[in-house]
């Protein structure tokens, strides 16, 4: 199915990721000359094609985009609305005429997931569906079973290669680097492997809390909000065997692989925390017990990976927004040629956000003495390639292009929640922990026999 789309319509074109995400790539996009389709737009509210026109120039300028007026006005030019109710089958029927006859629509669905089969349902009806596209954002499915039915409802209405799900985080260029940097360079894939690595540890920390997002997150928490589907999708990029070939189910076979060979997490390696004060954040209940941390230990059962543990530790209110993969490569030997010096172990850093770049850890001999120092090799790489595509701008232009291979598959999905699944029933009561510290206590037992959790690598910093 891969035919440029001719249309693209979005649902819940009014909201939020609308206003902070969608015009923004959109426009982007049409700077690019990468947008050659009419843009229908549909929500409940009464608005006019003028209305979304004007709403869009304000969403893109507040994102701080600088704003051409002949780029905007070929997006403008693009853009219309369609108003109407989703239970209503006259939307639909005002949707096909706006449409009119377009063979190859993209769907793109920024609405809660309770509608997703609702408005599929609905497309279908107004025989909409037949060569189409939908795009579903996060989150699908709050646990195993429930991702399975929403798999089993919009596969009624659509083949698995019609329905692209979304995962922002496959859209970030250096999650995609991934890949690139360990299968075009000889000198990584040698070492890529449980003879020469210890564990690998995950951090996505945020400096900030749920803020006004309270009545989102705290039915949802921080292993469904980010490990089940972004972190693990990184993972599973560290861990993968090469793609041999390029179509979307080559790239995603491998990725699912990965996640076949995880056990079941293990909550006897789970730590759950909650930030102090996060009982008072606007929609969260009142003696909520919902994590706003998460540290675990996952490993992977294959000739690659046997004994190599993956850490990962993601949460609210830390001291830093960061997102970085470090490989723990073995400990060397001891020096018997310096006073027998045992060396660190190197590390190999990757950044994915801010400031995307990588890091190699190694050590050097100390000027003047028999004597070994932490130095980095360091890159950044917007200041070497080029500032990076943002990930909707990517997502959406595959999505059009009909490139499934950087949304994730239904089976990628079930294996994810299969992985986390003891996790959500066993939750237990969270450790408490002060803002802008690095989690609960327990996150450092977690990793006890391995290296210890390291402050992460931000470039001006020196190795600590
Ligand atoms: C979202 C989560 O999926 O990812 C948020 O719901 C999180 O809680 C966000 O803040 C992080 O994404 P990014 O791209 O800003 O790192």
């Amino acid at each position: 199915s891969n035919v440029p789309a001719d249309v693209l319509v979005i649902f819940g074109i009014t909201g939020d990721l609308a206003r902070k995400m969608t015009f923004r790539s959109l426009y982007r996009l049409e700077r690019r000359k990468l947008l050659t389709c009419p843009i229908v737009g549909v929500a409940r509210d009464g608005w006019s094609d003028d209305a979304l026109r004007d709403h869009a120039r304000a969403a893109i300028k507040a994102t701080g985009e600088p704003l051409d007026d002949s780029v905007f006005a070929r997006f403008a030019a693009r853009l219309s609305y369609v108003q109407g109710d989703y239970t209503d089958e006259e939307t639909f029927r005002r949707l096909a005429r706006a449409v009119d006859g377009r063979r190859r629509p993209v769907f793109y669905l920024e609405i809660p997931p309770s509608l997703f089969a609702r408005v599929v349902g609905g497309l279908a009806g107004a025989g909409l569906t037949k060569g189409a596209r939908v795009v579903v954002e996060k989150p699908f499915g709050h646990d195993l079973a429930s991702a399975r039915a929403l798999n089993a409802e919009l596969r009624q209405l659509l083949d698995e290669d019609q329905l692209l799900r979304i995962d922002h985080f496959l859209g970030k260029e250096p999650a995609m680097d991934i890949l690139f940097l360990r299968f075009a360079n000889s000198v990584f894939e040698p070492v890529w492997n449980r003879d020469h690595i210890s564990c690998v540890q995950i951090t996505m920390a945020e400096d900030f809390g749920v803020e006004d997002r309270g009545h989102f997150y705290d039915p949802v928490g921080a292993l469904r909000d980010v490990v089940q589907n972004h972190l693990l999708q990184l993972l599973a990029l560290v861990a993968s065997e090469p793609p041999s070939a390029a179509d979307a189910d080559a790239l995603r076979d491998r990725r699912v692989d990965v996640f076949r060979a995880i056990p079941d997490a293990d909550p006897a390696h789970y730590v759950r925390g909650q930030y102090e004060g996060y009982l008072q954040v606007p929609g969260v209940l009142p003696g909520s017990r919902t994590e706003t941390f998460v540290g675990l230990r996952l490993e992977v059962e294959n000739w690659r990976w046997s004994g190599v543990p993956f850490f990962i530790r993601a949460g609210k209110s830390l001291p830093e927004r960061v997102t970085e993969i470090r490989i723990m490569f073995k400990r060397p030997p001891r020096l018997a040629f310096a006073e027998g010096f045992a060396p660190e172990p190197d590390q190999w850093i990757l950044r994915i956000d801010p400031s995307p770049g990588m890091n190699f850890r190694i050590q050097a001999k100390q000027p003047g003495k028999q004597d070994t120092q932490l130095v980095d090799l360091d890159l950044l790489f917007a200041a070497e390639l080029g500032e990076a595509p943002e990930p909707y701008e990517r997502l959406l232009s595959d999505a059009m292009q009909g490139n499934a291979s950087l949304f994730t598959r239904e089976d990628s999905v079930e294996e994810t929640w299969r992985i986390v699944q003891p996790l959500l029933e066993a939750p237990g009561d969270p450790e408490r922990y002060r803002q802008g510290t690095w989690g609960p206590a327990g996150t450092s037992k977690l990793v006890a026999g391995y290296p210890r959790w390291h402050e992460p690598w931000l470039p001006a910093r020196s190795p600590d």
